[in-house]
């Protein structure tokens, strides 16, 4: 039986919803856009980018869209001087965090974080960049994990044990030393649970998962094929 049906009202549109459904699924199936970055159709949302912030009529603290539950009668704001703000503070500070070079970056042009910067205007950042001395794990022979580029936006973790079902990747650490580690932090290539699909690095925003011998600009990723395997899954189901 479908979810009961219920009706929101986002930017002042009345929009359908149901039951179960998240303010993000809810504003998509509308046809309303909410910029995303940890967010990728078809694995769990963890609510860990902040970009997807919405403001709730009622409520003084922003959301997180792609894991709050829609509620009969809300009123949601996408966008707002205040949301502007906070998507801009948050995306310079993914931007400092680590060495976000776009002009050598296998994916400038095809990024996510580089679209949301320039989506968003944010041409300067007013942080000091941290510049942290980072590795890139080149042992897998088909594949490259660049610390540098990563955003710890977890989605190849969660692509890696929800759609492949091998559980390779997950994060090491706390706060400004959080890493992407592969198994028990090993060397990728040295993983024997890896099967070398390819699925995280075509569902990594950015350039920190790529082909190998990819040059600047030459790694364009493939995440909707990711999100359109991940529903025929679920229809399969
Ligand atoms: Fe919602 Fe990242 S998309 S927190």
């Amino acid at each position: 039986m479908p979810n009961k049906k219920l009706s929101i009202r986002i930017d002042g549109a009345l929009v359908d919803a149901y039951e179960g459904q998240t303010i993000l699924q809810a504003a998509r199936a509308g046809g309303k856009y909410i910029p995303t970055l940890c967010d990728l159709e078809g694995i769990t949302p963890v609510g860990g980018c902040r970009i997807c912030m919405v403001e709730v009529e009622g409520i003084d603290r922003v959301m997180a869209a792609c894991t709050s539950p829609v509620q009969e009668g809300m009123s949601v704001k996408t966008t707002t001087p205040r949301l502007t703000q906070h998507r801009r503070l948050t995306v310079e500070l993914l931007l400092v965090e680590r060495n976000h070079t776009c002009a050598v970056c296998v994916s400038n042009g095809h990024c996510e974080l580089q679209t949301m910067a320039t989506n968003l205007g944010v041409s300067t950042v007013r942080l000091a960049y941290n510049f942290p001395k980072l590795e890139t794990d080149l042992s897998h022979p088909k594949y490259v994990l660049d610390h540098n580029r990563c955003i710890l936006c977890t989605r190849c973790v969660r692509v890696c044990s929800e759609l492949e079902g091998a559980h390779v990747w997950n994060l090491t650490s706390r706060g400004i030393n959080t890493r992407l580690v592969a198994d028990l932090n090993g060397k990728w290539g040295d993983s024997k649970g890896c099967t070398s699909c390819g699925k995280c690095v075509q569902a990594c925003p950015t350039g920190a998962l790529a082909d190998k011998g990819r040059a600047v600009e030459e790694m364009v990723k493939q995440n909707d094929r990711i999100s359109a395997l991940a529903m025929r899954r679920g229809a399969e189901a």
